[in-house]
Protein backbone atom coordinates (compact mmCIF):
# COMPACT_ATOMS: atom_id res chain seq x y z
CA UNK A 1 0.00 0.00 0.00
CA UNK A 2 1.42 3.33 -0.48
CA UNK A 3 -1.97 5.72 0.47
CA UNK A 4 -4.50 4.63 2.27
CA UNK A 5 -7.50 7.29 1.23
CA UNK A 6 -10.57 5.06 1.67
CA UNK A 7 -11.46 1.15 2.69
CA UNK A 8 -13.57 1.03 -0.84
CA UNK A 9 -9.65 -0.09 -2.41
CA UNK A 10 -8.65 -1.86 0.05
CA UNK A 11 -8.98 -5.76 0.51
CA UNK A 12 -10.46 -8.19 3.22
CA UNK A 13 -6.85 -9.30 3.33
CA UNK A 14 -5.61 -5.87 3.85
CA UNK A 15 -7.67 -5.28 6.40
CA UNK A 16 -6.47 -8.18 8.27
CA UNK A 17 -3.23 -7.56 7.72
CA UNK A 18 -4.11 -3.80 9.42
CA UNK A 19 -5.64 -5.50 11.93
CA UNK A 20 -3.03 -8.18 13.28
CA UNK A 21 -0.39 -5.30 13.13
CA UNK A 22 -2.86 -3.25 15.42
CA UNK A 23 -2.76 -5.71 18.25
CA UNK A 24 0.84 -6.15 17.97
CA UNK A 25 0.57 -2.03 18.50
CA UNK A 26 -1.87 -2.24 21.28
CA UNK A 27 0.74 -4.70 23.41
CA UNK A 28 3.51 -1.29 22.44
CA UNK A 29 1.15 1.17 23.99
CA UNK A 30 0.73 -0.85 26.83
CA UNK A 31 4.04 -1.51 27.84
CA UNK A 32 5.75 1.76 30.50
CA UNK A 33 8.10 2.74 27.78
CA UNK A 34 6.20 3.23 24.71
CA UNK A 35 9.08 4.28 22.20
CA UNK A 36 9.80 2.14 19.50
CA UNK A 37 12.77 3.03 16.65
CA UNK A 38 10.96 1.55 13.44
CA UNK A 39 10.05 4.91 12.12
CA UNK A 40 13.31 6.78 12.67
CA UNK A 41 14.21 9.03 10.11
CA UNK A 42 10.40 9.09 9.27
CA UNK A 43 8.46 12.28 8.82
CA UNK A 44 4.92 12.84 9.52
CA UNK A 45 3.13 15.87 8.85
CA UNK A 46 -0.28 16.08 9.65
CA UNK A 47 -1.98 18.72 7.82
CA UNK A 48 -5.82 19.38 9.44
CA UNK A 49 -8.26 21.82 7.27
CA UNK A 50 -11.10 20.74 9.76
CA UNK A 51 -11.01 20.50 13.27
CA UNK A 52 -10.21 17.36 15.02
CA UNK A 53 -9.06 15.97 18.55
CA UNK A 54 -8.90 12.41 18.42
CA UNK A 55 -7.78 11.80 14.88
CA UNK A 56 -5.12 14.12 14.89
CA UNK A 57 -3.66 13.42 18.67
CA UNK A 58 -3.71 9.51 17.75
CA UNK A 59 -1.64 10.44 14.75
CA UNK A 60 1.10 12.72 16.31
CA UNK A 61 1.02 10.17 19.28
CA UNK A 62 1.21 7.00 17.09
CA UNK A 63 3.98 8.71 14.80
CA UNK A 64 6.03 9.45 17.74
CA UNK A 65 5.85 6.34 19.74
CA UNK A 66 7.06 4.91 16.38
CA UNK A 67 9.65 7.22 16.55
CA UNK A 68 9.16 9.41 13.43
CA UNK A 69 9.23 12.89 13.73
CA UNK A 70 5.80 14.59 13.35
CA UNK A 71 4.50 17.97 12.91
CA UNK A 72 1.17 19.45 12.63
CA UNK A 73 -0.20 22.10 10.60
CA UNK A 74 -3.95 23.93 11.04
CA UNK A 75 -5.24 25.58 7.74
CA UNK A 76 -5.84 28.41 9.51
CA UNK A 77 -2.68 28.91 10.91
CA UNK A 78 -1.04 28.44 8.05
CA UNK A 79 -0.58 30.38 4.61
CA UNK A 80 -3.92 28.81 3.35
CA UNK A 81 -5.09 31.65 5.33
CA UNK A 82 -3.55 33.87 2.51
CA UNK A 83 -5.09 32.03 0.01
CA UNK A 84 -2.78 29.49 -0.84
CA UNK A 85 -4.22 26.39 -2.93
CA UNK A 86 -4.29 22.74 -1.44
CA UNK A 87 -2.20 21.73 -4.30
CA UNK A 88 0.48 24.45 -3.27
CA UNK A 89 0.41 23.58 0.33
CA UNK A 90 0.81 19.83 -0.05
CA UNK A 91 3.47 20.51 -3.03
CA UNK A 92 5.42 22.97 -0.31
CA UNK A 93 4.71 20.08 2.50
CA UNK A 94 6.16 17.15 0.04
CA UNK A 95 9.60 19.62 -1.30
CA UNK A 96 10.45 19.32 2.64
CA UNK A 97 10.42 15.59 1.95
CA UNK A 98 7.68 14.68 4.57
CA UNK A 99 7.46 10.40 3.93
CA UNK A 100 3.65 10.64 4.95
CA UNK A 101 1.31 13.51 4.94
CA UNK A 102 -2.07 13.01 6.86
CA UNK A 103 -4.78 14.60 5.74
CA UNK A 104 -8.00 15.98 6.93
CA UNK A 105 -10.39 18.64 4.82
CA UNK A 106 -14.32 19.32 4.47
CA UNK A 107 -14.31 18.39 0.55
CA UNK A 108 -14.62 14.40 -0.71
CA UNK A 109 -12.35 13.96 -2.49
CA UNK A 110 -8.97 16.15 -1.55
CA UNK A 111 -6.87 13.38 -0.36
CA UNK A 112 -7.37 11.39 -3.51
CA UNK A 113 -6.22 14.44 -5.48
CA UNK A 114 -3.18 15.26 -3.32
CA UNK A 115 -2.35 11.51 -3.38
CA UNK A 116 -1.90 12.46 -6.97
CA UNK A 117 0.36 15.62 -6.40
CA UNK A 118 2.92 14.23 -4.04
CA UNK A 119 5.91 11.60 -3.70
CA UNK A 120 4.79 11.22 0.01
CA UNK A 121 2.03 9.03 0.76
CA UNK A 122 -1.17 10.23 1.74
CA UNK A 123 -3.44 8.82 4.57
CA UNK A 124 -7.07 10.34 4.27
CA UNK A 125 -7.91 11.32 8.06
CA UNK A 126 -11.29 12.26 6.98
CA UNK A 127 -12.21 13.97 3.88
CA UNK A 128 -15.75 15.65 3.42
CA UNK A 129 -18.98 12.80 4.02
CA UNK A 130 -16.68 10.14 1.65
CA UNK A 131 -14.49 8.32 4.34
CA UNK A 132 -12.86 7.98 7.30
CA UNK A 133 -10.92 4.79 6.80
CA UNK A 134 -8.57 4.86 10.37
CA UNK A 135 -12.18 5.36 12.15
CA UNK A 136 -13.45 2.21 10.62
CA UNK A 137 -10.14 0.29 11.26
CA UNK A 138 -10.48 1.41 14.91
CA UNK A 139 -14.09 0.20 15.36
CA UNK A 140 -13.33 -2.82 13.54
CA UNK A 141 -10.48 -3.75 15.73
CA UNK A 142 -12.55 -2.85 18.85
CA UNK A 143 -15.04 -5.26 17.65
CA UNK A 144 -12.68 -7.77 17.27
CA UNK A 145 -11.15 -7.59 20.58
CA UNK A 146 -14.52 -7.70 22.23
CA UNK A 147 -16.43 -10.46 20.27
CA UNK A 148 -12.63 -11.93 18.49
CA UNK A 149 -14.88 -11.78 15.27
CA UNK A 150 -16.60 -9.49 12.72
CA UNK A 151 -17.59 -12.11 10.63
CA UNK A 152 -21.04 -13.49 11.16
CA UNK A 153 -22.07 -10.15 13.80
CA UNK A 154 -24.88 -8.07 13.10
CA UNK A 155 -23.94 -4.29 13.16
CA UNK A 156 -26.77 -1.72 13.39
CA UNK A 157 -25.33 1.70 12.52
CA UNK A 158 -27.75 4.98 14.20
CA UNK A 159 -27.48 8.21 13.28
CA UNK A 160 -26.59 10.79 10.40
CA UNK A 161 -25.97 8.14 7.75
CA UNK A 162 -26.32 11.14 4.84
CA UNK A 163 -22.76 13.66 6.33
CA UNK A 164 -20.94 10.22 7.69
CA UNK A 165 -17.94 9.49 6.42
CA UNK A 166 -17.90 7.03 9.07
CA UNK A 167 -20.78 4.95 8.13
CA UNK A 168 -19.35 5.04 4.20
CA UNK A 169 -15.81 3.21 5.44
CA UNK A 170 -17.75 0.91 7.89
CA UNK A 171 -20.21 -0.42 5.17
CA UNK A 172 -17.26 -0.93 3.21
CA UNK A 173 -15.27 -2.89 5.46
CA UNK A 174 -17.32 -4.32 7.89
CA UNK A 175 -19.03 -6.15 4.67
CA UNK A 176 -15.52 -7.26 3.54
CA UNK A 177 -15.07 -9.04 6.90
CA UNK A 178 -18.06 -10.91 6.68
CA UNK A 179 -21.08 -8.69 9.11
CA UNK A 180 -24.48 -7.05 7.99
CA UNK A 181 -25.02 -3.43 8.80
CA UNK A 182 -28.18 -2.35 9.61
CA UNK A 183 -28.43 1.82 8.93
CA UNK A 184 -31.34 3.32 11.04
CA UNK A 185 -32.22 7.40 10.30
CA UNK A 186 -34.99 9.81 9.51
CA UNK A 187 -35.48 8.83 5.51
CA UNK A 188 -33.66 12.90 5.22
CA UNK A 189 -30.58 11.50 6.62
CA UNK A 190 -29.79 8.50 4.55
CA UNK A 191 -29.03 8.68 0.72
CA UNK A 192 -30.49 6.89 -1.56
CA UNK A 193 -28.95 3.42 -2.64
CA UNK A 194 -25.93 3.49 0.20
CA UNK A 195 -26.88 -0.22 0.91
CA UNK A 196 -25.10 -1.11 -2.43
CA UNK A 197 -22.14 0.49 -0.68
CA UNK A 198 -21.88 -3.26 0.72
CA UNK A 199 -19.22 -5.66 -0.66
CA UNK A 200 -22.12 -8.59 -0.40
CA UNK A 201 -25.70 -8.41 -1.89
CA UNK A 202 -27.59 -7.93 0.69
CA UNK A 203 -25.33 -7.62 3.31
CA UNK A 204 -26.93 -3.85 3.99
CA UNK A 205 -30.26 -2.92 4.84
CA UNK A 206 -31.77 0.60 5.28
CA UNK A 207 -34.35 1.27 8.18
CA UNK A 208 -36.36 4.09 9.62
CA UNK A 209 -37.47 2.85 12.15
CA UNK A 210 -34.39 2.37 14.93
CA UNK A 211 -36.20 -0.15 17.08
CA UNK A 212 -36.09 -2.85 14.19
CA UNK A 213 -32.77 -1.91 12.92
CA UNK A 214 -31.43 -2.43 16.87
CA UNK A 215 -33.42 -5.70 17.12
CA UNK A 216 -30.70 -8.74 17.65
CA UNK A 217 -27.57 -6.30 17.45
CA UNK A 218 -24.33 -7.38 17.89
CA UNK A 219 -22.74 -4.03 17.97
CA UNK A 220 -24.24 -0.81 18.73
CA UNK A 221 -23.18 2.35 16.99
CA UNK A 222 -24.35 5.22 17.16
CA UNK A 223 -23.54 8.87 15.17
CA UNK A 224 -22.95 12.38 15.43
CA UNK A 225 -25.69 14.68 14.72
CA UNK A 226 -23.31 16.43 12.02
CA UNK A 227 -24.44 20.32 12.62
CA UNK A 228 -21.90 22.09 10.85
CA UNK A 229 -22.88 20.08 7.88
CA UNK A 230 -26.77 20.39 8.18
CA UNK A 231 -27.55 22.74 4.78
CA UNK A 232 -31.68 22.66 5.91
CA UNK A 233 -33.50 21.19 8.65
CA UNK A 234 -33.53 17.57 8.32
CA UNK A 235 -35.80 16.96 11.04
CA UNK A 236 -37.91 18.83 12.84
CA UNK A 237 -35.81 19.93 16.02
CA UNK A 238 -33.28 18.26 18.25
CA UNK A 239 -35.56 17.49 20.81
CA UNK A 240 -37.72 15.65 18.39
CA UNK A 241 -35.14 13.32 16.89
CA UNK A 242 -34.10 12.75 20.44
CA UNK A 243 -37.29 10.89 20.88
CA UNK A 244 -37.53 9.40 17.71
CA UNK A 245 -33.56 8.65 16.55
CA UNK A 246 -32.03 8.66 19.89
CA UNK A 247 -30.26 5.50 21.34
CA UNK A 248 -31.45 5.26 25.07
CA UNK A 249 -31.43 2.45 27.68
CA UNK A 250 -34.76 1.21 26.11
CA UNK A 251 -33.90 0.84 22.61
CA UNK A 252 -30.06 -0.36 23.43
CA UNK A 253 -32.11 -3.68 25.55
CA UNK A 254 -33.51 -4.49 21.93
CA UNK A 255 -30.14 -5.85 20.81
CA UNK A 256 -28.30 -9.25 22.13
CA UNK A 257 -27.84 -8.48 25.55
CA UNK A 258 -23.65 -9.02 25.29
CA UNK A 259 -24.14 -6.01 22.21
CA UNK A 260 -21.53 -3.18 22.60
CA UNK A 261 -21.92 0.13 21.97
CA UNK A 262 -19.46 2.40 19.92
CA UNK A 263 -19.38 6.01 18.99
CA UNK A 264 -17.19 7.73 17.18
CA UNK A 265 -17.26 10.96 18.94
CA UNK A 266 -17.41 14.01 19.79
CA UNK A 267 -21.13 13.37 20.78
CA UNK A 268 -23.66 15.71 21.33
CA UNK A 269 -25.03 13.55 24.71
CA UNK A 270 -28.78 13.77 24.87
CA UNK A 271 -29.27 14.06 21.16
CA UNK A 272 -27.73 10.87 18.96
CA UNK A 273 -27.00 8.98 22.66
CA UNK A 274 -28.09 9.39 26.35
CA UNK A 275 -25.15 9.73 28.78
CA UNK A 276 -26.36 6.62 30.92
CA UNK A 277 -26.08 4.77 27.44
CA UNK A 278 -23.02 6.40 26.54
CA UNK A 279 -20.96 5.81 29.88
CA UNK A 280 -22.99 2.41 30.63
CA UNK A 281 -21.43 -1.20 30.86
CA UNK A 282 -21.96 -1.44 27.43
CA UNK A 283 -19.97 1.06 26.13
CA UNK A 284 -16.86 0.86 24.25
CA UNK A 285 -15.89 4.62 23.33
CA UNK A 286 -12.91 4.71 25.39
CA UNK A 287 -11.44 1.75 24.32
CA UNK A 288 -11.93 3.11 20.41
CA UNK A 289 -9.73 6.26 21.86
CA UNK A 290 -7.19 3.80 22.73
CA UNK A 291 -7.42 1.59 19.92
CA UNK A 292 -7.28 4.70 17.67
CA UNK A 293 -3.92 5.38 18.41
CA UNK A 294 -2.82 1.69 17.78
CA UNK A 295 -4.52 1.23 14.33
CA UNK A 296 -2.53 4.65 13.76
CA UNK A 297 0.52 3.13 14.34
CA UNK A 298 -0.15 0.11 12.27
CA UNK A 299 -0.86 2.61 9.34
CA UNK A 300 1.71 4.41 9.49
CA UNK A 301 4.20 1.77 9.78
CA UNK A 302 2.59 0.05 6.75
CA UNK A 303 3.15 2.80 4.47
CA UNK A 304 6.35 4.14 5.75
CA UNK A 305 7.53 1.21 7.78
N1 LIG B 1 -13.85 10.48 15.51
C1 LIG B 1 -13.16 11.56 15.05
O1 LIG B 1 -12.75 11.65 13.88
O2 LIG B 1 -12.93 12.51 16.01
P1 LIG B 1 -12.16 13.89 15.78
O3 LIG B 1 -13.02 14.75 14.89
O4 LIG B 1 -11.98 14.47 17.16
O5 LIG B 1 -10.85 13.58 15.13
Amino acid sequence: MKHLLGLSDVSAAEIRQILDLTAEMKTLIKRDNKKDSRLIGKSVVNLFYENSTRTRLSFELAGKYLGADVANIAASSSSVSKGESLIDTVKTIDAMRADVIVMRHQNSGAAKIVSENVAASVINAGDGMNEHPTQALLDMFTILESKGRIEGLKVAIVGDIAHSRVARSNIYGLTKMGASVSLAAPATLIPTGIEKLAQLPGSCAVYTDVEEALVGADVVMGLRIQRERLKAALFPSLGEYAKCFGINDGRLRLAKPDAILLHPAPMNRGVEITTSVADGAQSLIESQVTNGVAVRMAVLEMLAG
